[in-house]
């Protein structure tokens, strides 16, 4: 922790996808915040820290999907209470230094569960006038015949049971854009998400990996093996670009953020990368699509890791094989359109069969993202639940059948 973290602490949650708060906590734990002083919640994780702290979280965390910090917290139970609560205790100068002089730019995010005040819109507009805000940007926005929108400055407001929690988002655009997936298919998964499931044994958040080699046979745009490797690189998912420039942050906009911070963050995380090559562990994918490999190809090179990675088309019956025994990290497809699932129930089958003794890839460990049972049950195999969360509306489980203790 560098000394300006003491200084002026926020109070920053860290989002992810409901879940996955074990595998974050995790994460913060190896960037150095000690476990008591997190605070997890659903869909994220508290903790109070300085711009170090809330530069580190959004520059490496693999699995969160925001960072935003606290500009109030009231109780209220009308709204003309709201209004008066919120012009004294919400930090009204943070939110409009994020701005930086367009308040048109300043969005609201309102959601209320269990409390008095439940109406979305009216809360807004009385924040708005809290504020002395102006109204937002113009729903009509960014369609064919206007200009698009300027970057928004979210703020969240969440109400629970009478209280009022503001918070102002520091990361941007949301964290799982990386930025080097520009090729994708039909059915790609979100980064963030391709980073939890190789948290959940492959591999550790500082990059250790449990046994040598991760093949992903239906790698589609490459993401489960683009993860890998920068993880395996230490890597951070906001400098995942050939030259290594950060991400663009909301935060690094806002009028006091520390330069010298901010530099010292990208530089000790520059320094913790691991050179190329990486010795003692590959990482494969293949999909039986070429146009697929293709693009994987090109959203690694993007990337920055396409040396670290062996991509092939081929089908699962072809899927890479290196000589010592890894883990299969996987997406199957989920065959959610009416149909698919009975069509898919063979190749799941095949899946089974591949890790089963005598099959292709006996003593391998695999792990996959499950979305259904009933494909589950086909493969044969006695599955254990590793993590579960929502993708695109669905609920989806990381489960593995494993010959070998992982290793962790
Ligand atoms: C759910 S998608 C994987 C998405 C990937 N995780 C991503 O982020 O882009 C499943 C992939 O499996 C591939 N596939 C389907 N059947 C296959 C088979 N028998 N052998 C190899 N690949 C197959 C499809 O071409 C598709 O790209």
């Amino acid at each position: 922790m560098t000394p300006s973290s003491s200084v002026s602490p926020f109070r920053i949650l860290a989002q992810c996808p409901p879940g996955l708060e074990a595998t974050l906590a995790r994460e913060l734990a190896v960037m150095g915040i000690p476990a008591p002083a997190l605070t997890p919640v659903v869909g994220g994780v508290i903790w109070e820290g300085g711009w170090s702290h809330l530069l580190m979280a959004n520059l490496h965390l693999r699995v969160a999907s925001r960072v935003l910090v606290e500009v109030g917290s009231f109780r209220a139970r009308a709204l003309g209470e709201l209004v008066r609560k919120a012009r004294q205790s919400v930090d009204w100068e943070r939110v409009r230094g994020a701005a930086a002089g367009d308040e048109h730019r300043i969005v609201f995010r309102v959601s209320a569960s269990r409390s008095r005040l439940y109406h979305e819109g009216a809360i807004e507009e009385r924040f708005r006038e809290a504020g002395g805000l102006p109204e937002g940007p113009d729903p009509g926005v960014g369609t064919s015949t206007q200009p698009p929108p300027a970057t928004p400055v979210l703020v969240v407001i969440r109400v629970h049971r009478d209280r009022i929690t503001v918070r102002l988002d520091s990361s941007g655009a949301h964290l799982h854009l990386r930025g080097y997936r520009r090729h994708v298919g039909a059915a790609p998964m979100r980064e963030t998400l391709a980073a939890a499931l190789l948290l959940q044994g492959p591999l550790q958040p500082d990059g250790q990996w449990s046994r040598p080699a991760v093949v992903d046979p239906f790698c589609g745009s490459g993401t489960i093996p683009i993860e890998a490797a920068l993880l395996a690189r230490r890597i951070p998912p906001g400098m995942a670009s050939p030259d290594l420039a950060p991400r663009d942050l909301a935060c690094l906009h806002w009028p006091d953020l520390p330069p010298a911070v901010w530099e010292e963050e990208v530089a000790r995380a520059r320094a913790m990368i691991r050179p190329q090559p990486l010795e003692g562990f590959t990482i494969h994918g293949s999909d039986r699509d070429p146009r697929m490999v293709e693009a994987a190809q090109a959203n690694a090179s993007r990337a920055g890791v396409e040396g670290d990675i062996h991509l092939e088309a081929a089908p699962l019956s072809r899927a890479p094989r290196p000589d010592e025994p890894g883990w299969i990290v996987t997406n199957p497809p989920f065959g959610t359109r009416l149909g698919g699932r009975k069509s898919l129930r063979p190749l799941y089958a095949a899946l089974g069969r591949s890790v089963q003794s005598g099959g292709r890839m006996a003593g391998w460990n695999l792990l996959y993202l499950s979305a259904d049972p009933v494909l589950d049950l086909a493969t044969g195999l006695a599955l254990e639940e590793r993590m579960a969360t929502r993708h695109g509306g669905l609920a989806v489980r990381g489960v593995t059948a494993h010959p070998h203790a992982s290793g962790f």
